[in-house]
């Protein structure tokens, strides 16, 4: 049986944050399903589509080898049906700050309890613990350079944008 972890976010840009977490599963497990989910509390800053690319593309840049890599999204309800519908086990998710794990604390607990699929944080490279998707989203909408932030497929996309 292959050993299947979800990697779910916003994505809303993919950063490098992300792309260091996609990239540590992948070494763990035999695929890994990177799951965009659309969070109705936020405001999207790009549609779910153009973000499933630009990981596409960042994940080809990265040139990630171990697992196999799929990306998904999902907007129909729980993640865990998700997981339970392509025989994932595991989420596998960044925490950056005390603030990241007490917004995911309970998350990681309703989870395991709907559907027995476990949480695994990872605690991100020192050079990425301050890159936040809201935060290239800022810099990006107010003209600066997102570039030490972002894969770059992502920058050159928002450049050109
Ligand atoms: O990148 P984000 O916005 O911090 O990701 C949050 C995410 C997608 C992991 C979270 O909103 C989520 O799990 N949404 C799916 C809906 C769901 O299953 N909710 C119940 C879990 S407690």
């Amino acid at each position: 049986m292959p050993r299947i972890a979800v990697v779910p976010g916003s994505f809303d840009p993919v950063t490098l944050g992300h792309l260091d977490v996609i990239q540590r599963a992948a070494r763990i497990f035999d695929e890994v399903h990177v799951v965009v989910t659309h969070n109705p509390d936020k405001h999207a800053f790009l549609p779910v589509p153009e973000r499933e690319a630009l990981i596409e593309r960042s994940i080809e840049e990265a040139r990630i080898d171990g697992a196999t890599i799929r990306i998904a999204n999902w907007s129909m309800g729980l993640l865990v049906d998700y997981c339970q519908q392509v025989g994932a086990e595991v989420l596998v998710k960044g925490i950056r700050s005390s603030t990241d794990l007490q917004y995911e604390t309970p998350m990681s607990i309703v989870n395991r309890n709907l559907a027995g699929v476990e949480t695994i944080f990872m605690l991100p490279d020192p050079e990425n613990a301050h890159v936040s998707s809201s935060l290239v989203r800022q810099v990006s909408e107010l003209g600066g350079d997102i570039s030490p932030y972002v894969p770059r497929a992502v920058a050159t996309f928002l450049q050109q944008r």
